[in-house]
């Protein structure tokens, strides 16, 4: 395990919303590397980048048409080395997006493989060995090709699936996973991380890694075999990179697969969806962050304790405060609101990571679909630096989006310097976590006081003692334990037997 990873603290970007330094109204590299002292004063060591590659844009990059490509809207291979070094140079890791599972269909691997002359390429994809025979129960597309299949799709019908065969094989044109097609893929797959992580990249965010082989068992044993042997190459060649799995069962992913860390996503009605985003049950918001959602913590450390537990001293558990596919949190959650939540999420075990203006709360927009976002685009909307044109995004007419049109929108500016700002308490946040090794990836993590439906949700990290109370009440309960305060939101005292949490507030005590 890498040792910087156990005190990381990410920031996602999405870099057509993040700045815009040569006024083609769409973010660049040279933006970011010109905010790198800002992410690093906010406190974060690390970067996750969404797909910066030569693309056609149906699914904002998630279609890649050149992995060893900077898409040239964001700036040349160049302008990346350049992010990679200055980064490193404060301290700041850089991970990139790797998209394993498909390409775009104008990568020339397609096109090559679409054509009727057998070539290199024509076991990259997933292709039926008729073209009135497509693939039942799969998403493929026929009809639209010389060569005479129908091939499968991961994703959107620009995303082809990869093929790294199938583990039952019911039909003689699926390739098996150690066929030479598939073991190309692979290799295929390796040379583009190899790439990167030569140029000075420190790993990947790895989109839909639980994707790969088809008709794969429950475990998903061939997939995660792959990635053993990814994680193996790593240890051995690049024993400091990471990989971070858009994957969702931490098991499988770190325990099986060999991933450092993987996100739990927020899925409907799992622990993560309960905290943050639980408005679309019935009778109301009941989002354990929401202080009058009457939430209840017993719905996340149900799902989250015993996958926390299983996986300890495999890898970690990423909790995140958005992302690019996940309405903000802002969306219903007031600044105050906020604050409570993301010192939990800052204070948890494994990795966190914060989705770029989360730390001023930007909202979620109503705005047109655009790049194949569709709902997800209200989440990927321009970062408010200022309150100069577009937010200080971009000085162009035509911004990639448009930035909060609201007289209160959240900037950078308006709340850098001010003590109760959301973006100074995540300063904070960020600067304790690195001060106490307990709060970090590895350090231990105990229930102390979770009741159903009650306030307030108490837990200890080492020799730390953190209790939350969300809610608009103050609450009290007996807990015999004495300790220093170190850190506080609000109102909460530790007296005399008795944790008295005020309305939103939220502390850390330490034991000697
Ligand atoms: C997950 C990514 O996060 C999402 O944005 C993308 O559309 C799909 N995978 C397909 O690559």
């Amino acid at each position: 395990m890498p040792e910087w990873l156990k005190d990381a603290v990410f920031y996602e970007i999405y870099p057509q919303s993040f700045l815009d330094t040569n006024n083609d109204g769409i973010g660049d590299l040279q933006g970011i590397i010109s905010k790198l002292t800002y992410i690093r004063e906010l406190g974060c060591n690390a970067l996750w980048i969404n797909p910066c590659f030569d693309s056609p844009f149906m699914d904002a990059g998630y279609d890649v048409r050149d992995y060893k490509k900077v898409a040239p809207r964001y700036g040349t291979n160049e302008d990346l080395y350049e992010l990679f070094a200055k980064a490193h140079e404060l301290g700041i890791r850089v991970l990139l997006d790797l998209v394993p599972g498909h390409t775009s269909d104008q990568h020339p691997w397609f096109k090559a493989s679409a054509s009727d002359e057998p070539n290199e390429y024509t076991g990259r994809y997933i292709w039926t060995d008729h073209a009135f025979k497509g693939i039942p129960g799969r998403p493929y597309i026929s009809g639209m090709t010389d060569r005479a299949g129908a091939y499968m799709l991961n994703f959107f019908a620009s995303q082809p699936a990869l093929n790294y065969g199938w583990l039952k094989r019911t039909e003689s044109w699926m390739s098996a996973v150690d066929s030479p097609e598939a073991q190309a893929t692979i290799e295929a797959v390796r040379d583009v991380m190899r790439f990167w992580l030569d140029h000075g990249c420190d790993g990947f965010r790895v989109d839909m890694a639980d994707s790969l082989v088809k008709n794969d068992d429950e475990k998903k044993s061939a997939t995660c075999a792959i990635w053993r042997n990814i994680r193996r190459m790593l240890d051995q060649e690049y024993p400091e990179a990471v990989l971070v799995s858009e994957w969702s069962n931490p098991e499988q992913a770190l325990n099986s697969a060999g991933f450092h860390t993987d996100f739990m996503l927020d899925h409907h009605h799992n622990g993560y969806n309960t905290l943050l985003r639980d408005y679309e049950t019935e009778g109301g918001d009941h989002s354990f962050f929401k202080k009058d959602g009457n939430g209840d913590i017993l719905r996340f450390l149900e799902d989250y304790q015993p996958k926390y537990e299983l996986t300890r001293g495999h890898g970690y558990i990423s909790l995140i405060t958005c992302n690019h596919d996940t309405p903000r949190p802002a969306r219903t959650l007031s600044p105050e609101e906020l604050k409570i939540a993301y010192a939990f999420l800052l204070t948890m075990p494994g990795v966190p990571f914060i989705y770029y203006g989360d730390e001023i709360g930007m909202r979620y927009l109503n705005v047109k679909t655009k790049e194949g976002g569709y709902q997800r685009t209200g989440s990927r909307t321009p970062m408010q630096w200022d309150s100069g044109k577009n937010h200080g995004f971009s000085l162009s007419d035509s911004p990639y989006l448009p930035t909060d049109p609201s007289a209160d929108a959240p900037t950078v500016q308006a709340q850098t310097g001010k003590a109760d700002s959301l973006l100074e308490t995540v300063r904070q946040l960020t600067q304790l976590r690195h001060a106490y090794t307990d709060l970090q990836a590895d350090g231990s993590f105990e229930t102390v006081y979770a009741e159903r439906n009650k306030m307030p949700f108490v837990y200890s990290r080492g020799k730390l003692l953190l209790a939350v109370n969300p809610s608009a009440d103050s609450v009290s309960i007996p807990l015999e334990t004495a300790g220093m305060k170190v850190f506080g939101i609000n109102d909460a005292s530790l007296q005399e037997g008795i944790l008295t949490m005020g309305p939103q507030s939220f502390a850390v005590w330490k034991n000697d």
